[in-house]
């Protein structure tokens, strides 16, 4: 992951694993968007949900005019960023980088705020890039890493935006896909 001169926040902004796994301390967390991205299983999983040689499958943020695309916030204490940023950049250290992006909350009323934002850009060495989803649905019924099942990335992951009434087809459909590639 790199590192650098940044903005400074004291919100984290998850869309994929952080949604329901945030594993830090928080003191709030608001259902929120960043306007113009869409959520992409298009990274690959070498040290979570796949090994090298055998990449799972996990979520990127994708430009398109636009979108929208929702997930959790998590409020921090400043006196805990640093750590809690070191931890992160440790965990989702396989071709991410921290990047910052306005959050609108759910909220009504609720004014943005600049939030802390993991994304695998199209250049690192891990990213898979789109495929047909039924492609996909079978590279994650066939990944398995440190983390767990590939699987059960995709179905906690639409679990949780299904809990928060958020609609992602693009999730959904390999929800389907991927219970689908599994015996009865
Ligand atoms: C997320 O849940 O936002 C996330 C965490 C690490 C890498 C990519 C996305």
């Amino acid at each position: 992951m790199k590192s650098g001169r940044r903005r400074l926040s004291d919100w984290i902004f998850g869309y994929g694993s952080l949604v329901w796994r945030p594993d830090f301390p928080f003191i709030e967390r608001a259902p929120a968007a960043i306007e113009g991205w869409t959520r992409r299983f298009w990274q690959g999983s070498t040290d979570h949900r796949g090994v090298p040689g055998n990449p799972g499958r996990v979520v990127t943020l994708v430009h398109e005019p636009g979108a929208r695309c929702w997930g959790m916030a998590y409020r921090i204490e400043a006196a805990v960023r640093d750590r809690v940023l070191g931890d992160l950049a440790h965990r989702e250290k396989d071709g991410y980088d921290r990047i910052v992006l306005d959050l609108t909350f759910a909220e009504i009323g609720r004014d943005a705020v600049a939030g802390f934002v993991y994304r695998a850009n199209e250049r690192n060495p891990n990213y898979l890039g789109p495929s047909p989803l039924t492609a996909i649905a079978a590279q994650v019924a066939a990944s398995h890493g440190p983390s767990g099942d590939n699987i059960e990335y995709v179905l906690r992951l639409a679990e949780a935006l299904r809990a928060m009434q958020v609609d992602d087809a693009h999730v959904f459909a390999l929800e389907r896909l991927v219970i689908g590639t599994q015996a009865p």
